[in-house]
């Protein structure tokens, strides 16, 4: 299957996770590879005003994972744009990754994979699941591999 992970990574957490998923992807014989949502200029925090840069493409893909942030309890601005913008995902499979700061998914990640699961099911994307890797507290190792793990499990 052709996987693409695409991410959008302020920080770099959501991108060392995504970094991880293509490693397991690419270990279990899948044809992966990771690209990023880039953005025309700077972005400071949680700035709502921002001009996409070039899309990544996804029609050479059989199956996308979707990766960003919360920000301010909702999903990335950024990657709502992104999915508001894309043409199609029409015949793809998609799995949602997120990455939050707080440490439960009430407090904004699962909102976040409902939000991604909306736009990506109104571009005809099939939604097979999504995970949230709350970055506060100990086991943050443990938080990413499992997550990774459920994620790879889905193709
Ligand atoms: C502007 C802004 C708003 C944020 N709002 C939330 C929030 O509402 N809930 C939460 O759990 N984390 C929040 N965070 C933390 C990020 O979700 C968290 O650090 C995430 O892992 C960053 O991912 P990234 O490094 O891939 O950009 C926020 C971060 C920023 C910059």
């Amino acid at each position: 299957m052709r996987i693409g992970i695409v991410v959008y990574s302020q920080t770099g957490n959501t991108r060392s996770v995504a970094a991880k998923l293509n490693e397991a992807l690419s270990k279990a014989g899948q044809q992966v590879s990771l690209d990023e949502v880039k953005l025309a200029g700077e972005r400071k925090g949680g700035d709502r005003t921002f001009t996409l840069g070039p899309l990544p493409e996804l029609s050479r893909y059989d199956a996308v994972v979707l990766g960003a942030a919360v920000e301010a309890f909702s999903l990335s601005p950024v990657m709502a744009t992104y999915l508001e913008t894309i043409p199609t995902l029409e015949k793809k499979d998609i799995a949602c990754l997120v990455t939050q700061g707080f440490p439960y998914g009430w407090m904004g990640g699962n909102r976040a994979v409902r939000q991604m699961r909306r736009l990506c099911e109104a571009k005809g994307g099939k939604v097979l699941g999504g995970e949230v890797v709350n970055w506060m507290g100990a086991g943050l190792e443990e938080r990413i591999a499992r997550a990774v793990e459920k994620l790879a499990e889905l193709f």
